[in-house]
């Protein structure tokens, strides 16, 4: 079986439709951009039927980006298929990601329908979605409460209809690690080379990225993750923690991604810069004090040999040098050099002129300027060159 880890980005999808987290179309396109850089391996943009706007990001993102595969989100149904089919028609590598839950309490309560239902659905949906694109993954909600048995049986009837990817969502982050690996085995030997199991965690026990290594090493080889871990309540498995564990930790885990971990930091920022929050700052990784040494007992040691308390080279991940903050006083040098780290290397000397003025007028409100607020002032600056 290959170590490739596939990274499924839903930062635009999953985290988008959080609270505090919506983005206009313009803006999921510069994030687009940024996650392009990264190599993530497929960008879902959107549920096209949600909204217009939703619709609109899918179309942008998947005109925009020709190498990407693009995904759309759509319910087992004609009307969600058709819509993000139509979303999806410029798209070069087109996935049509179809859900349906499938979990007994999902059934019961919300669905209101039988098993067998549900499965004649599912697979109607799947052979409808094929008529479109060849790329069409199946999630079934909730499966991490769904009877194992039953999840067998859908994920086989899912990839006899033509699904390629089957994905197992821990939708409501109950799951806990061992568990979560025993399921996910199940599938994946019950599969075989059929189909690539995927894992998307959420973090209501705070367990999404232990249960996405868990379900790594039990033989998923997609996960899908957001920047930052935003993503409904409690959030999703998060990028930056999967990939670093793996690429840290390679003496443990045989595992490898495509991501091209320096833009993980101005990935963070910019993200910040767009919706109303940013990482906490003991964040792993992305967090403003994630690199910073602050005892007197670390700094000594870390000064003699940084190994002592530090893991992962901040550069590594993209955190700019030193732990500047930039204030009132701070040159237009250093402004310049941080914009550059932020993923805004080009400014002209317009451009710069008015980062730099809006950073001043910020600096004198304010103590010191983090940076996903320098990273907005540069988007505002540089907004009528990039195409929306
Ligand atoms: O959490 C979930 O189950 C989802 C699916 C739609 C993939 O977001
Ligand atoms: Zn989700």
């Amino acid at each position: 079986m290959s170590q490739r880890v596939y990274i499924f980005d839903t930062t635009l999808r999953d985290g988008e439709q959080s609270p505090g987290c919506s983005m206009t179309v313009s803006e999921k396109l510069k994030m687009a951009a940024k996650l392009v850089d990264l190599g993530v391996d497929v960008l879902e943009a959107g549920f096209p039927i949600a909204s217009v706007g939703d619709f609109e990001a899918v179309q942008a993102v998947s005109r925009e980006y020709k190498d990407m595969s693009v995904a759309a989100l759509a319910r087992c149904t004609k009307l969600d298929i058709e819509r993000a089919a139509e979303a999806l028609k410029d798209a070069r590598r087109p996935r049509l990601h179809t859900f349906m839950a499938t979990s007994d309490i999902h059934l019961k309560f919300k669905l209101k329908k039988s098993r067998e239902q549900v499965m004649e659905e599912v697979v109607k949906s799947i052979q409808l979605a094929r008529q479109f694109c060849d790329d069409v993954e199946f999630s079934a909600e909730d499966a991490a409460r769904t009877d194992q048995d039953y999840l067998e049986a859908i994920s086989k009837a899912a990839v006899a209809a033509g699904a390629r990817t089957i994905n197992l969502p821990d939708t409501v982050g109950y799951s806990i690690p061992s568990e979560y690996a025993q399921l996910i085995g199940r599938i994946v030997n019950a599969l075989g080379d059929t189909a690539v199991v995927s894992v998307h965690c959420h973090d209501d026990l705070g367990l999404a990225v232990a249960n996405s290594l868990a379900a790594i090493e039990a033989g998923a080889r997609q996960i899908e993750c957001t920047i930052n871990g935003i993503g409904e309540r409690a959030g999703n498995c998060s990028l930056e923690e999967i990939v670093m564990i793996l690429k840290t930790r390679g003496d443990k885990l045989p595992y490898f991604t495509g991501i091209n971990t320096e833009h993980l930091y101005s990935a963070s920022v910019l993200l910040a810069s767009m919706i109303t929050f940013g990482p906490q700052p003991n964040k792993a990784i992305v967090g403003e004090n994630a690199f910073a040494h602050e005892a007197g007992i670390h700094q000594d040691g870390y000064l003699k040999e940084k190994s002592t308390y530090e893991i992962i080279d901040p550069r590594t991940v993209g955190v700019p040098e030193g732990r500047l903050v930039l204030g009132k006083h701070s040159g237009r040098h250093a402004l310049k050099d941080r914009c550059a780290d932020l993923g805004f290397p080009d400014l002209t000397k317009e451009e710069l002129d008015a980062v730099y003025k809006g950073f001043c007028e910020l600096a004198d409100r304010v103590k010191g300027v983090r940076n996903d607020a320098i990273a907005a002032i540069c988007r505002e600056a540089t907004s009528s060159r990039v195409s929306a």
